[in-house]
């Protein structure tokens, strides 16, 4: 069985500038992975060339046997990768209602199973009161959440997340760490950038730590923790 997700020597370069450098790793069914590095260190750079919206200048990326390197966002989003963004992108003048039937509008359902399949993860995220609310009124942490509805309703096969915890209460953190491990249960595979150190040992057995656009080392948190050269990285940042 392949891994869900495998990149092989990856490399980007913006103007010139080396952004990744030979990144190289690999996520199963159900695994939950951290990505940590310093501030630059090309997390989200990452997540863009997976998701699309960047191309790599080599490499590959594969989702199961298939391959998704340099496809369309829109495409890759087709055969099952979802994503969040580091700044919550929502369409603030709708309602977190249609937000997320949006979301849904390419599946082609029938009005009852969209009207099902919303109601479900407004109760699963805690938005069902913020229902009718405008997206523009909605404190940061609910952004967040309601971004991560919105990913997760097309029933994807890898959710990836930058900086699901940054910026929001205790209170939105604990729902989003219960509803990424109830996701990874289901077989979902998740990719989380975090800086959040008390958060990443709950939801991850290992993580990976990139460092100017390699990979450093990849182990279970309280190892990586330890780590001098991850030490080192941190404080040089
Ligand atoms: N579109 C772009 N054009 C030029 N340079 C870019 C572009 N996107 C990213 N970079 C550069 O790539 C490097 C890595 O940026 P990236 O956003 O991936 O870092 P990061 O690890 O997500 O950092 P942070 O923790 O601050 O979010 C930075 O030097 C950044 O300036
Ligand atoms: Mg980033």
């Amino acid at each position: 069985m392949p891994a869900l997700l495998t990149v092989e020597q990856v490399n980007k370069s913006f103007q010139g500038v080396r952004t990744l450098t030979d990144v190289t790793f690999s996520l199963e069914s159900g695994q939950v992975l951290g990505l940590i590095g310093p501030n630059g260190a090309g997390k989200t750079t990452i997540f863009n060339v997976i998701s699309g919206i960047y191309t790599a200048d080599s490499g590959r990326i594969r989702l199961a046997d298939v391959e998704i390197t340099n496809r369309a966002p829109a495409r890759i989003a087709r055969l099952g990768v979802a994503r969040t963004f580091q700044v919550a992108r929502t369409f603030n003048d709708m309602t977190v209602d249609e937000n997320l039937r949006m979301a849904l509008v390419t599946a082609r359902l029938s009005s009852a199973e969209e009207r099902r399949r919303v109601d479900a993860m407004l109760d699963q995220v805690g938005l069902r009161g913020a229902r009718d609310t405008y997206v523009s009124a909605l404190p940061d942490g609910q952004k967040k959440l309601l971004e991560v509805a919105r990913a997760i309703l097309l029933d994807p096969k890898l959710l990836i997340l930058d900086e699901p915890f940054a910026g929001v209460s205790a209170e939105v953190i604990e729902i989003l760490i219960a509803l990424i491990i109830r996701l990874a249960g289901t077989g979902i595979g998740c990719l989380v950038i975090s800086h959040d150190i008390v958060s990443l040992p709950r939801l991850c057995e290992e993580v990976l730590v990139l460092v100017e656009g390699k990979v450093l080392t990849r182990g279970p948190v309280a190892e990586i923790r330890n780590d001098p050269r991850v030490v080192d990285a941190y404080l040089g940042a």
